[in-house]
């Protein structure tokens, strides 16, 4: 769970030290979690990167739901946005991954081939919101390809690279953005996800906020897995977490019945979800 607490000079720092960091590379590594892809994405992410190559991957497939993990990537390719899904946790999607930046750097190798040079290591950075994944996604790329750690000249102080076989120099540090605060319901996804720590916001507000959003979107696996009827689902959210916490045999205990709700859709024992929906982003896109 992250630990970091973002003011407005924390940001700037980070922002600082993103932009210093994509100098180095080729291609950025955004990475975001499939279960949010909206929410996960820092608010100044496009300023940031800039005219920089960019990969956006959406990690934790695994947890996420499948039919709107295919609608993100549409979203996304429809953008002219390059996307891939993966799951770093098992590893899978990494090569996909290698393949397609030997694809998005093939252009540019082919006019260094072309002048008579020989085309180099393509140099990438891994960046996103903590908890999305980055240290994971290193730890995989490191593992896939036993990778060495050098130190090169002529870059930044206490910076290094990992050397992925002969094709790819990583930074062995991700950057890390903060995430977006701007919008009450962001907020409550990035806590339901794990995005954000626990004592950020009040655990009742998000389980609430859970019971609402799995009642409507989820019905069956939500009645499921905490022994509800469809009669139950109706009554009003605070009504129903009463009557859950009771069922859970925890009294009057909200704060343990909160945690368990909590926990539970987060570890996917209600199988895979998804908090952010396409929908949803084209109709901010409409207002913009
Ligand atoms: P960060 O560097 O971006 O901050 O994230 P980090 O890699 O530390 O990952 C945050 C949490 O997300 C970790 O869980 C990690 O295991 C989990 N995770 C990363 N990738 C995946 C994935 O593809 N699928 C799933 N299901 N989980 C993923 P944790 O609970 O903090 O630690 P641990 O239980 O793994 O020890």
């Amino acid at each position: 769970m992250s630990t970091i607490q973002w003011f407005p000079g924390h940001m700037a720092k980070a922002k600082r030290e993103a932009i210093e960091k994509l100098k180095l590379v080729d291609i950025v590594i955004e990475l975001l979690d499939a279960r949010i892809p909206y929410s996960s994405r820092n608010p100044m992410i496009d300023e940031i990167v800039g005219e920089k190559k960019r990969l956006v991957v959406l990690n934790k497939v695994d947890l996420a739901d499948d039919k709107l993990t295919k609608e993100w990537v549409s979203y996304f390719k429809e953008r002219s946005i390059d996307i891939l899904t993966i799951s770093a946790k098992d590893g899978k999607g990494l090569k996909q991954i290698q393949e397609k930046l030997k694809d998005m750097m093939s252009e540019k190798f082919e006019k260094l081939r072309a002048k008579g040079l020989k085309s180099r290591p393509i140099r990438l950075m891994i960046l996103g919101i903590p908890n999305v994944g980055k240290s994971t996604l290193i730890n995989r790329f490191i593992k896939k390809n036993k990778a060495v750690t050098g130190n090169k000249p002529g870059v930044t102080k206490g910076q290094q690279w990992l050397k992925l076989g002969t094709e790819f120099e990583l930074l062995d540090t991700p950057g890390i953005l903060w995430p977006k605060f701007e919008d009450e319901s962001i907020g409550k996804k990035l806590a339901l996800t794990g995005a954000i720590k626990d004592t950020i916001l009040q655990l009742e507000d998000v389980s609430l906020f859970a019971i609402d959003f799995f009642a409507r979107y989820y019905p069956e696996s939500f009645k499921k897995s905490f022994g509800l009827t469809q009669e139950n689902l109706d009554l009003p959210n605070a009504e129903l977490l009463m009557y859950m916490t009771e069922r859970m045999g925890l009294k009057d205990d909200y704060d343990k019945a909160n945690e368990k709700i909590i926990f539970d859709i987060r570890s996917g024992k209600l199988g895979g979800y998804t908090l952010d929906h396409v929908s949803d982003m084209l109709l901010e896109e409409e207002d913009m």
